[in-house]
């Protein structure tokens, strides 16, 4: 799999070390309000995990599954909810995590979408974030790490489902994406 890869950008050790410190930030930040997460599948499930362990408060957490991609590296533009019921967010501090904002799209129809019902705040968290022109205009509380405008895989991420395994991030070959 790490073959695959035209070049690393972050090793598990340094997606941790930044973890400990938007864990931190965020214990800081909700220290005295409880915290709903809801964590966007799949793509934010490996960060989910080793972010919300490094979070010493009581909290409650839902997940919430969209489809966006339809398989290629492009965003399709149109989000559809694949789950029928929306976790409840009524009344309660809303924290969404993801994997990676590129266009946009798909936090930005998932931030409205909860806001229908009413939530106290809501905060976006996200591990990456393409340095782009964004379709949507989201901004997101916390980042993890900066790119560039280039496809990368693993720690969560995929390219048609795989990679997601990969302890690390990094740039996946050209050849390997189907044009
Ligand atoms: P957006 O709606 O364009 O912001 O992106 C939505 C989703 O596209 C993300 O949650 C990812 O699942 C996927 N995505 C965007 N860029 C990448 C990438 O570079 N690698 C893998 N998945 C990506
Ligand atoms: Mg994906």
């Amino acid at each position: 799999m790490q073959d695959d890869l035209e070049r690393v950008l972050f090793d598990g050790p340094t997606i941790l070390r930044r973890l400990d410190e938007i864990a931190a930030q965020i214990s800081t930040d909700y220290h005295d309000r409880e915290l709903t997460v809801i964590a966007v599948l799949n793509g934010s499930l490996i960060f989910m995990a080793d972010l919300l362990r490094r979070i010493p408060l009581p909290l409650k957490l839902d997940c919430l599954s969209v489809a966006s991609y339809h398989g290629g590296t492009r965003s399709a533009g149109e989000v559809v909810f694949k789950q029928i019921m929306l976790p409840d967010v009524a009344g309660r501090h809303i924290l969404i995590l993801d994997d990676i904002l590129d266009s946009g799209l798909t936090l930005n129809a998932i931030r409205r979408k909860l806001e229908e019902a009413k939530p106290l705040s809501v905060r976006v968290c996200v591990l990456l974030e393409k340095k782009i022109e964004r379709a949507a205009r989201v901004e997101a509380d916390y980042v993890g790490f900066e790119i560039g405008n280039e496809f990368v895989v693993g720690y969560g991420l995929d390219y048609m489902e795989r990679y997601r395994n990969l302890p690390c991030i990094g740039v996946l070959r050209k050849e390997l994406i189907a044009s």
